[in-house]
């Protein structure tokens, strides 16, 4: 089996499921966090080097107010919980999106998990976090903007390099699988610029029944695509020739 380098999952469907069992929509959530648990788990297991989760985006902010609070509650808890588990499996955590606007005390989580685990080596963990993929882009072409205004950077100097370097990604490869559980298939404004060229699978499960042994198979498929990034032979364009 070929395995991915970066796998980055869009963890969808956990109100759905709990809806089929007639439980509360904070139900699914939970159930939501343990799969995260068991997929953070397995992608270490399996030596894969980057694990990207949608765990919250830019547009959550418009569900009913409850269900924001749940989603942030159940975030503080996780980085509390599980943080000390993650530092010992060696896990580094990175967390991407738009923080200038959080609550301090998730800010200060949020920066005490990529602080406490900054030189760990096994699985790096990134959190999209109140992430939209349209709001990262905004944010990097002001940076590049900026720095062409005050003369450090010449507009026709821009490159593929110098946009991918502006975003919150900077530094992570791109991610050659994204999965999608709960049958939608879209990207729902998640990592548009890194996604050019991934492999995409698109599960008819929920979240929340998204096994080990799924997340393997889910692996072992994409370990016979053949990816060709537009040209005849596998080879990323970009990242070559960076
Ligand atoms: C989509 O399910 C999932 C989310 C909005 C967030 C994913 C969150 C978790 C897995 C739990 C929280 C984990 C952390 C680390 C914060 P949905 O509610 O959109 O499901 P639906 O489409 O069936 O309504």
């Amino acid at each position: 089996m070929t395995t991915p380098a970066h796998v980055a999952i869009i963890m969808d469907g956990n109100g759905r499921w709990a809806k089929a069992r007639g439980l509360p929509r904070l139900a699914g959530h939970r159930a939501g966090v343990e799969a995260l648990r068991q997929a953070v788990r397995t992608a270490s297991d399996l030596g894969i080097g980057w694990l990207t989760v949608y765990a919250f985006s830019s547009e959550n902010w418009s569900r009913p107010q409850s269900e924001v609070s749940d989603l942030l509650g159940l975030l503080k808890l996780f980085i509390r919980r599980d943080l000390a588990e993650l530092h010992r499996a060696g896990v580094r955590v990175r967390v991407i999106g738009q923080r200038d606007d959080l609550q301090a005390d998730i800010r200060m989580l949020l920066e005490e998990a990529e602080t406490l685990t900054i030189a760990n080596r096994a699985l790096n963990l990134v959190i999209a976090f109140n992430y939209g993929s349209r709001d990262e882009i905004v944010r990097a072409v002001r940076r590049i903007a900026a720095d062409v205004a005050d003369g450090r950077l010449s507009a026709s100097a821009v490159t593929l390099q110098t946009v991918s370097a502006a975003l919150d990604t900077s530094g992570i490869p791109d991610p050659d699988l994204v999965i999608r559980t709960s049958g939608e298939m879209r990207l729902s404004n998640f990592l548009l610029w890194q996604a050019a060229y991934s492999e995409l699978a698109f599960l008819p499960c929920y979240w929340p029944d998204f096994t080990p042994e799924l997340f393997k198979d889910t692996l072992r498929q994409f370990g016979t695509r053949e990816r060709r990034f537009g040209g005849l032979v596998e080879r990323d364009p970009v990242s070559s020739s960076a």
